[in-house]
């Protein structure tokens, strides 16, 4: 990592509690919001400032929060047993022992914090020539968070909401979590806090009233925004944060030209681009690095998921689409199912109940119903009939189907691979096909048709 100019040292990141409120299995900061754990919205803010060195303090179940983030250039370190965030910051010592300049703490569970902010409060803890910065927030309801206690107009302590005085909960000014710290003389007053509070635990945010005792420089930061420094404890938590997420990216999306029908229940992931003049309706899922062109219309109920759509395309309602590409004019669905690595060319049309996996239909070409193509290369302006199922798996391997331009496949066919059909070849209806069919051939492989006359009679 590179430093810019030295004013940000290091950043530690606090990520061992147990996350009791969530009442979960998975450690807190791996739940996701906006479909990324909230730990990788942390660490991106942190990355912002290009710090020297980013250390996140892990405990419960802290082997999964460190996989998780394998070959990432984060340090971990344990905090075991986790005594609060004031023992859990100590963890760091041995790692910032020699370290100067500044510290960013941030909280593992305070995940839509913006770089922006983050430099801010930095530039104001420098020009003040602060020991600590906190940020703040002034709050409608600042129920569970610390409050900032003033005297005179500056910071004097924080106290947490279960150790407060009805006069002190009253107060709306709360403790983000995040702070500026001169490492300076850090360690040394951290060691000062004492665990005599409601929980038995070690406050970080006790440290503020330590330095004010001390005569050491403690300002605040306060940010316009509340929402930006919003902590989730509970699950309650997880989904109105995902909620602000989603309905900051609905507004962008509809400034930039898109048709939400309903924005209420349209959940479009941040990193989504869609173009403009597309129509989204209710119950639309656009997922991971998806990105949409302009001029298309997505009907209700349909999930898509880091694939590529291009301009004018046409999705009915209750498709799902993961991994794949679709080309301009395509038409899909209702109930179209694309598994990762289909590629849909232009103007093609995927009718209802079409599954395609690994497979690309060519240009023009269409597959309208109840069908099923896997491991296939299907050329351009090819029927592919109702019904026709690619046998491409033997029980050991997936064998591959290849269908040149203009071949017309009839309904309930099954294409046993490997196998080909050339160029302008027919394949009969209800055919087993298991050699290849060369090109203008038709192939047809089925019983032949018997008609006994009379036959009702003489069973009667
Ligand atoms: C904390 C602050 C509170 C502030 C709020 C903002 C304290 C005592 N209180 O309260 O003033 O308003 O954040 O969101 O700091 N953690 C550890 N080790 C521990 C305990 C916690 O690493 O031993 C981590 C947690 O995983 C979490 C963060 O520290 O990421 C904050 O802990 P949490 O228990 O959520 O504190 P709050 O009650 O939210
Ligand atoms: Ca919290």
């Amino acid at each position: 990592m590179t430093n810019t100019g030295g004013a940000v040292a290091h950043v530690v990141v606090l990520a061992a509690g147990k996350g009791t409120r969530m009442k979960s299995a998975t450690p807190k900061v791996l739940h996701p919001i906006a479909g990324r754990p909230m730990l990788d919205h942390v660490l991106a803010a942190a990355d912002a400032l290009a710090p020297r060195s980013i250390t996140v303090i892990v405990g419960h179940q802290g082997d999964r929060v460190r996989q998780a983030y394998a070959g990432r250039e984060v340090q971990f370190v344990n905090q075991e047993p986790q005594l609060g965030t004031g023992h859990a910051l100590l963890q760091a010592e041995p790692l910032l022992r020699d370290a100067t300049g500044t510290v960013v703490l941030l909280s593992g569970d305070v995940p839509l914090l913006t770089a922006s902010t983050l430099t801010r409060l930095v530039a104001q803890h420098l020009a003040d020539e602060a020991a600590a910065t906190v940020l703040t927030a002034t709050v409608a309801n600042p129920h569970g968070y610390g409050r900032i206690v003033r005297e005179g107009g500056r910071i004097s302590r924080i106290v947490e909401e279960r150790d407060a005085t009805s006069d002190e909960r009253a107060l709306t000014e709360i403790n983000s979590g995040i702070y500026a710290l001169d490492l300076g003389p850090l360690f040394e007053a951290m060691r000062a806090i004492a665990s005599q509070n409601a929980q038995g635990e070690y406050y970080l945010p006790d440290l503020i009233a330590i330095y004010r005792q001390r005569g050491l420089r403690v300002s605040t930061v306060s940010i316009p925004n509340p929402d930006e420094i919003r902590g989730i404890n509970s699950r309650r938590e997880l989904a109105e944060l995902g909620a602000i997420v989603r309905q900051t990216k609905n507004e962008d999306l509809m400034a930039a030209g898109v048709t939400l029908i309903d924005p209420s229940t349209t959940y479009v992931e941040p990193d989504v681009v869609v173009g403009a003049d597309t129509v989204i309706h209710p119950n639309v899922y656009l997922e991971g690095r998806t990105t949409i062109g302009q001029g298309c219309e997505i009907h209700a109920g349909t999930r898509i998921v880091d694939s590529t759509i291009g301009d004018r395309v046409l999705v009915r309602n209750y498709c799902v689409i993961t991994e794949s590409s679709v080309a301009a004019g395509a038409m899909l669905g209702p109930f179209a199912h694309l598994r990762p690595a289909s590629r849909v060319l232009d103007g093609a049309h995927i009718g209802n109940f079409v599954e395609l996996k690994k497979t690309t239909l060519g240009r023009g070409s269409k597959a309208s119903h109840l069908t099923y193509l896997g491991d296939a290369t299907i050329g351009d302006d090819v029927n592919i009939g109702a019904g026709t199922i690619t046998c491409n798996f033997d029980g050991k391997t997936k064998n591959p189907t290849v269908i040149e331009d203009g071949a017309f496949i009839g309904s309930d066919s099954a294409l046993v691979a490997p196998v080909t059909i050339g160029k302008g070849a027919y394949v009969a209806a209800g055919s087993t096909i298991t050699e290849s069919v060369p090109a203008g051939a038709l192939g047809i492989a089925r019983g032949r048709q018997v008609n006994k006359e009379g036959w009702t009679k003489k069973k009667r």
